[in-house]
């Protein structure tokens, strides 16, 4: 397997939804020639009003015999048998969903002509489904852009009725509820007709799908409008369209209520007062949200004399009661046999995409 598909499985499981892997596919690729969407492609001159009618869909499934369909919103199609999609114009993008990207890339293929671009998928199956778009490239000069107005998308579901809920990789998936923004669920089918529900499982008891407050988008799956804390605990969905029901796998709902701020830190040594030859830990912490990454940068007496120094930083999860959920980062600077250089101030700095905060403490020698 090549590493950047390793990494990709790996990272997957912390960042299913950030596109870390298709970025890094594409830095990849970035020395091929092959055109990968979202990314910048090579100019061709502006032809425009190319296409369709306005307001009409440009992008087409090629039937056989030739015959072109022209995708609605949304298109269910049987697996397994190949599709080619269309779209007309000389400089076109496409976006499909991330699983391609990260798993199967060479079931896909995408192939640009002067008056149109192909997208071929391969043996699809029901973890293909999901969004498929194109849209125009616009150029002026050397500056390329998605022209929204020409922007065309289908959802496309690949029903099989022994895979009702699009296959995840992840079985336990966390899912946070926040107050002050809709949470998701995310079981989706690959039948649109699919009866689905949501079920907690302990107490064993049905969510009820309401107008105003949970609703279910075969496209995105359960999303609750204002998750409170009593929405927390372990569900799963449950799916019937012909046949027996089918369940999908478990997610695990945990509520979180930290301010979007920058780091809340502390700083703490241990033991609390020293001497020489002693050995002494400085603990910085931040509270923060569950996937929000914390950056540390030490500064300390020593530094300048190069003073071997270990620093450990990690982090974990923590319910604060009521079933809040925080993560708690933590960076150790660990010094041994403290000697005279090593007495004054350690300063803590820690970062997160809000901001910084800067801590510190004076250690001084208690025998001098
Ligand atoms: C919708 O469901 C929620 C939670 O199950 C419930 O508290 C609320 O009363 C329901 N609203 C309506 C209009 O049925
Ligand atoms: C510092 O932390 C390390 C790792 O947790 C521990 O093994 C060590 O005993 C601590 N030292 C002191 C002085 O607390
Ligand atoms: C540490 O001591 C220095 C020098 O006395 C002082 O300037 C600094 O403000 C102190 N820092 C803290 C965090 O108390």
């Amino acid at each position: 397997m090549k590493l950047w598909l390793v990494l990709c499985l790996a990272l997957i499981w912390v960042e299913l939804h950030n596109g870390a892997c298709q970025q890094l596919k594409r830095r990849k690729d970035a020395g091929e020639s092959r055109v990968r969407p979202g990314g910048r492609r090579v100019k061709r001159p502006l032809k425009p009003k190319e296409g369709g009618a306005k307001g009409q869909s440009l992008l087409t499934q090629v039937l056989d015999k030739g015959r072109f369909l022209r995708l609605g919103p949304s298109t269910a199609l049987p697996p397994g048998r190949s599709v080619e999609l269309r779209c007309k114009g000389s400089s076109i993008g496409w976006s499909y969903p991330a699983y391609l990207d990260a798993y199967s890339d060479s079931r896909l293929s995408v192939k640009h002509s002067d008056k149109y671009s192909q997208l071929l998928l391969t043996a699809p199956s029901a973890a293909d489904t999901g969004p498929y778009s194109c849209w125009v490239i616009v150029c002026d000069g050397t500056e390329c852009e998605k022209d929204h107005d020409r922007s065309y998308v289908s959802y496309i579901y690949f029903t099989d009725k022994d895979n009702l809920f699009v296959p995840s990789a992840i079985h336990f998936e966390i899912v946070y509820l926040r107050p002050d923004r809709p949470a998701v669920v995310p079981c989706r089918v690959t039948d649109p007709q699919a009866k689905v529900s949501l079920h907690r499982e302990v107490p064993p008891e049905e969510l009820n799908a309401n107008e105003t407050l949970v609703t279910y988008d075969p496209t995105k799956g359960f999303v609750l409008q204002n998750p409170s804390p009593e929405h927390q605990g372990v569900f799963y969905c449950k799916a019937v369209a012909r046949g027996t029901p089918q369940i999908s796998n478990k997610f695990h709902l945990l509520y979180v209520e930290v301010p979007v701020s920058p780091p809340f830190v502390s700083l703490e040594a241990f033991p609390g007062s020293v001497r020489g030859g002693d050995d002494i830990n400085v603990t910085c912490t931040v509270l923060g949200e569950p996937e929000v990454d914390v950056s540390f940068l030490w500064f300390y007496p020593g530094q300048d004399h190069h003073r071997p120094v270990r620093v450990h930083t990690s982090w974990r999860l923590v319910n604060r009661g009521k079933g809040h959920v925080t993560r708690q980062s933590q960076s150790v600077l660990t010094v041994e046999d403290m000697e005279t250089i090593d007495f004054g101030e350690y300063m803590c700095k820690t970062k997160n995409p809000q901001g910084e905060t800067i801590v510190a403490t004076n250690i001084s020698n208690i025998s001098p």
